[in-house]
């Protein structure tokens, strides 16, 4: 039986600003509370309004690690205004640009997980540079051309530690189901084609695989 999430917890993300359906969230807290179990960081790329973050937080918290999300908080391209996953209760009045930051700081405060969680702010590729910490997980659902998913999966993919796990989201084989694009399919071939990590699951979009003990690099 996977680990799932506190009603409570559940009851959050389920309130939470964001586009992760139910079934790929108790994947991806499953995933989480596997992956803990190295006693290393869960790492997140794309927070947006904190829906996911609250997972990782929850199982991170109850494995007495710490989860790391990382975001510039301005949005990805299809959330830009005019685009069909735009929001405009996530734009700066002041400045008329995106910001979820607020709204994410409210998520977590509100479930009460703010001390279990870091939040970076900035542009995934140049934090990754300056990462060298193994990581138990590492989460990828940031941008989603492949400039970004294939920046974030060179720049995060070799942190995931031995037995650790990469979770891939948006994942569409088949492009008639895609409505951001397949760059992040693409990178989950890159993936399994480097020979460093197997699948361990599949649910909806979501994809959890696992670097082998004796793994390689993760680069594909
Ligand atoms: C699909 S949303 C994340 C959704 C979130 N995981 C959830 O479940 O609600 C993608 C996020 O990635 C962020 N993002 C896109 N490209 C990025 C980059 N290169 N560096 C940092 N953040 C990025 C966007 O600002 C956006 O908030």
């Amino acid at each position: 039986m996977p680990a799932a999430p506190p009603p409570e917890i559940l009851a959050a993300f389920e309130a939470a600003k964001g586009f992760m359906p139910a079934d790929e969230g108790l994947a991806l807290y499953a995933a989480a509370v596997d992956a803990a179990r190295l006693g290393l960081p869960l790492l997140e790329v794309g927070t947006y309004c904190g829906r996911s973050t609250l997972l990782l937080a929850d199982a991170a918290r109850a494995a007495g690690v710490t989860a790391v999300t990382v975001d510039h908080h301005r949005g990805s391209e299809e959330q830009q205004p005019g685009w069909e996953y735009h929001d405009p209760a996530t734009v700066d009045p002041e400045l008329g640009v995106m910001d979820t930051l607020p709204a994410f700081r409210r998520t977590l405060y509100r479930a009460g997980l703010e001390e279990h969680v870091v939040a970076l702010v900035g542009r995934s590729p140049q934090i990754a540079a300056l990462w060298r910490a193994p990581l138990g997980l590492v989460f990828v659902d940031g941008g989603h051309t492949d400039e970004h998913a294939g920046a974030d999966y060179e720049g995060w993919a070799p942190r995931v530690a031995e037995g650790g796990l990469l979770v891939l989201h948006d994942v569409f084989p088949d492009p008639v189901d895609e409505f951001t694009g397949q760059a992040p399919y693409r990178v989950y071939l890159r993936a399994l084609e480097s020979g460093a990590f197997t699948e361990v699951s599949a649910t909806g979009s979501l994809r959890v695989l696992r670097r082998a003990e004796a793994g390689g690099t993760g680069r594909g």
